[in-house]
């Protein structure tokens, strides 16, 4: 890795050079027409600022905590199946790099190392996401055997009851070993996955739940009454249901509708540290950043998923000065409005240089 990326630019653009055509396409890709994955960007792209001025920024606090977890800043790193085809340490460097710097890893249960060789190799405070691939009794014992390795969250994947189509992937006839499992026949408990489901977690387990996938206040208002625990609003990063809202579009209707009873994630096209700081006055207390975590994953490892999160922390840093707002608690929707983006959204938008030549 280069002694030290000074942008997110160079870390995508050294992600790009790592990658296989297939792997780039993989992580950067969505299912069917992309437009989910385009309407995130082109949603975080249509927020502009009001800043307002004269207010003592010397002392700034973007710091931030979930299931009682402190973060360093208000950003967590969700679960990113065969994450080891980025980077062969694959979800260990990711935690490594989530404790180094502060922020809190959900891990893929489809990723290497499993769960449990994750949490003997980093200890710490970890939420496990799983895909149901057995009945209840399978599920149970999942659940208890992260509880044993000492996870502290369980989170449940609601968007993805069917494997959707990439075809990026199809195309090219490339299957990463996520996809391998998600075609075995074991990946069809996940259609039977309901409310009964949250129901038994919440009634057996002594762990709070986290329910990924959220999109509508319906749905954010049943998982509260439910006993849900974090409500997680998210589209998969556009690669599971196309045509949805951008998440940052659906944030404001499922932060009204929790009302602060729960804490609300939200995903999808988040790059940046004035992304973040978007999500966070739209009503969000926590951003989760997938492609961009792992793209720095691909671009150095470890090392270089640090760097971007001190890059993103420095972003926020700066944008929130700028807007004159010192603490995470004093954002919120007032210094938003709605405004035509500059540039075509993209799922790289966010990184305007890279075609030209930097
Ligand atoms: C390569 C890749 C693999 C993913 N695998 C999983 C997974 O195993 N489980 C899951 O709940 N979400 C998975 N996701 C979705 C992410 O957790 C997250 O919702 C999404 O990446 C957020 O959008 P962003 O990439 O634009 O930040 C994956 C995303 C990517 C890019």
């Amino acid at each position: 890795m280069p002694a030290k990326f000074s942008t997110l630019h160079e870390i995508v653009k050294q992600a790009q050079a790592n990658l296989t055509r297939e792997h780039w396409d993989y992580l950067v890709g969505g299912s069917d027409t992309e437009a989910s994955v385009r309407r995130n960007r082109h949603g975080l792209d249509s927020w502009v600022f009001r800043p307002r001025i004269l207010n003592d920024v010397s002392q700034m606090e973007v710091s931030a905590s979930l299931l009682g977890t402190p973060l360093a800043i208000p950003v967590v790193l969700p679960p990113i199946g065969s994450v080891q085809v980025f980077n062969a340490a694959g979800a260990q460097a990711v935690a490594q790099a989530a404790r180094e710097f502060g922020v809190l890893q959900i891990l893929s249960s489809v990723c290497t190392p499993d769960f449990e060789e994750v949490a003997a190799a980093v200890p710490g405070p970890r939420i496990y996401q799983l895909y149901l691939m057995g009945d209840q009794t399978w599920m149970d014992d999942r659940i208890q055997r992260a509880m044993d390795a000492g996870y502290t969250g369980f989170c449940l994947t609601a968007d993805t009851q069917n494997y959707s189509r990439r075809e990026r992937d199809i195309l090219k006839g490339f299957v990463p070993p996520s996809g391998s499992q998600a075609s075995s026949p074991a990946f069809n408990y996940q259609t039977t996955m309901s409310w009964d489901t949250v129901a038994h977690i919440k009634q057996r387990f002594d762990i709070p739940l986290v329910i990924k996938g959220v999109n509508v206040a319906e749905d954010a208002v049943r998982c509260v009454e439910a006993g849900v625990d974090v409500v997680y609003v998210s589209n998969h990063g556009g690669r599971q249901l196309d045509h949805t809202r951008a998440c940052i579009d659906a944030l404001p209707e499922v932060a009204a509708a929790v009302d602060g009873r729960v804490p609300v994630v939200v995903d999808g096209g988040f790059m940046r540290g004035a992304d973040v700081v978007k999500g966070l006055c739209l009503g969000a207390d926590v951003v989760a950043m997938g492609r961009l975590h792992a793209l720095a994953l691909a671009a150095g490892g470890s090392e270089a998923v640090v760097r971007a999160l001190e890059l993103v922390e420095r972003e926020i840093r700066l944008t929130m000065a700028l807007m004159g707002m010192s603490r995470v608690s004093d954002l919120h929707p007032g210094l938003l409005e709605r405004s035509e983006p500059t540039a075509p959204s993209h799922v790289l938008s966010a990184f305007p240089f890279l075609d030209q030549g930097y």
